[in-house]
């Protein structure tokens, strides 16, 4: 008997945790460093760099591609998109096209 509530607690309490996990895109993670930089959640408004919000999918991707290959130079997007795979640019690309443009 005090097993079986045990066990239904355990369920009930996972619950939530699994739902929310499910929210986050492996993007919406990778992404949060981007956001010192080009503003939280990609609404950059000081118009020193470009906001990220909206920004179409291929074109984000490929150019992330291309400082990393280093096809492209950029002071600053060299150094920080050496370290991500080319799953992960594709992934950061697909969920800052998913914003709402600021
Ligand atoms: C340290 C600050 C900094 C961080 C962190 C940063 N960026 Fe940048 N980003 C820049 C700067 C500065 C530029 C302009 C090009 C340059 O000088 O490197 C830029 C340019 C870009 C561009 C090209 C925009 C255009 O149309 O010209 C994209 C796309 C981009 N960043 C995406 C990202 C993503 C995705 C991340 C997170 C993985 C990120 N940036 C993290 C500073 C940063």
């Amino acid at each position: 008997m005090s097993n079986s509530i045990a066990l239904f607690v355990a369920v009930i309490l996972m619950l939530p945790v699994k739902a929310f996990a499910e929210q986050i895109s492996k993007g919406e993670v990778l992404a949060v460093t981007c956001f010192i930089c080009h503003g939280s959640k990609g609404k950059y408004t000081n118009g020193t760099l470009p906001p990220l919000a909206g920004y179409p999918e291929d074109i984000m991707a490929k150019r992330l591609k291309a400082y990393k290959t280093g096809e492209l130079y950029a002071t600053m997007m060299q150094r920080q998109i050496s370290g991500y795979s080319d799953e992960e640019i594709d992934a950061l690309a697909k969920y800052f096209s998913s914003l709402e443009p600021s």
